[in-house]
């Protein structure tokens, strides 16, 4: 299996544009210490690759990855479609930005879908432009990502907590935000991608104890975060993201696992986006590692 990370940072990106915090100046002044908005590229078979969420930075991030780029036909794409954890506008705004496709697949849960058609009327904008094939995003029975693909895929309803726009919609369930779960049907090797985690279901510790790296949400180093920082009134947990350190942390559920562990969708205000921070060197001691922009990972 064949992942090529696309980006890793939080809504917003990293810097944030009306954003002068220290994680964001310094991203201005260390331009490799720029973040993509969190975004995975997945190898389904030879030449065919789906992207999980449709990020505002989808373009670049294709333009940046070799193995995303079109040909040798003038409009033929090796992407075959996208995969959604969610519907926030972080994960789904780039679907836009495809609209140039002659037809776009797309992956995701009823809730995640509807939020997009009937509150962002992503299909009666869309078209005009090209056409919006939804699939059902298969939960728990895992299926392949194309008909003659090696790469199944499945997911693990995680948390009921839906995008600000689609508040009061739809009925109360735990499928507007899910872990996907990504396996070789050849070498049984299986990633796990969840970069949003309100909570930790005995679902996802299923999927996560067998799975060979894990790929999860490190919005927020700790609880108190947000408050701290000044950018919310509410906790880390208050607004849908599980903190990193700290009583009910990630970092306690990852660090016993044999998987190779990785945070992504920092936000700018996590101290992880400064190379320097100490909080690194504490991730390392426990066997987990923060994702990078282009890292490729192979299993
Ligand atoms: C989130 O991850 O909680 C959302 O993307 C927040 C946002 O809408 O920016
Ligand atoms: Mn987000
Ligand atoms: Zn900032």
């Amino acid at each position: 299996m064949l992942l090529h990370v696309l980006g890793t940072a939080a809504g917003g990106g990293l810097p944030q544009w009306n954003c002068a915090c220290p994680g964001c100046s310094g991203a201005r002044a260390h331009p490799h210490r720029r973040r993509r908005h969190a975004s995975l590229a997945v190898q389904a078979s030879e030449g065919h690759w789906y992207i999980v969420n449709a990020t505002p930075d989808i373009g670049d991030q294709i333009e940046d990855c070799p193995a995303l780029h079109p040909g040798p036909g003038a409009r033929r794409t090796p992407l075959a479609g996208l995969l959604l954890t969610d519907a926030e506008l972080d994960h789904t705004l780039g679907i836009a930005r495809l609209r140039e496709a002659r037809g776009l697949e797309l992956l995701a849960t009823g809730a995640v879908r509807r939020a997009l058609l009937t509150r962002l009327h992503l299909g009666e904008v869309l078209g005009p432009y090209t056409s919006l094939n939804w699939r059902e995003m298969p939960l728990h029975r895992p299926e392949p990502l194309t008909g003659d693909a090696g790469i199944m895929v499945s997911a693990v309803p995680v948390s009921g907590k839906r995008p600000r726009y689609a508040a009061g919609t739809g009925p109360e369930d735990d499928t507007w935000v899910v872990a996907l779960c990504l396996t070789d049907r050849d070498t049984g090797a299986t990633a796990v991608y969840a970069p949003a985690l309100a909570g930790w279901p005995d679902a996802l510790q299923a999927a996560v104890a067998a799975a060979d790296c894990v790929i999860v949400d490190g919005t927020f180093w700790d609880d108190e975060e947000p408050r701290r920082t000044g950018i919310s009134e509410r906790t880390a947990t208050g607004m849908g993201h599980l903190p990193i350190d700290g009583p009910g942390g990630t970092a306690d559920r990852l660090a016993p696992l044999g998987a190779r562990c990785l945070y992504t969708h920092l936000n700018n205000t996590n101290p992880l986006v400064d190379p320097a921070a100490p909080q690194h060197k504490l991730l390392a001691e426990r066997g987990i590692e923060v994702a990078a922009d282009r890292m490729v990972i192979e299993l």
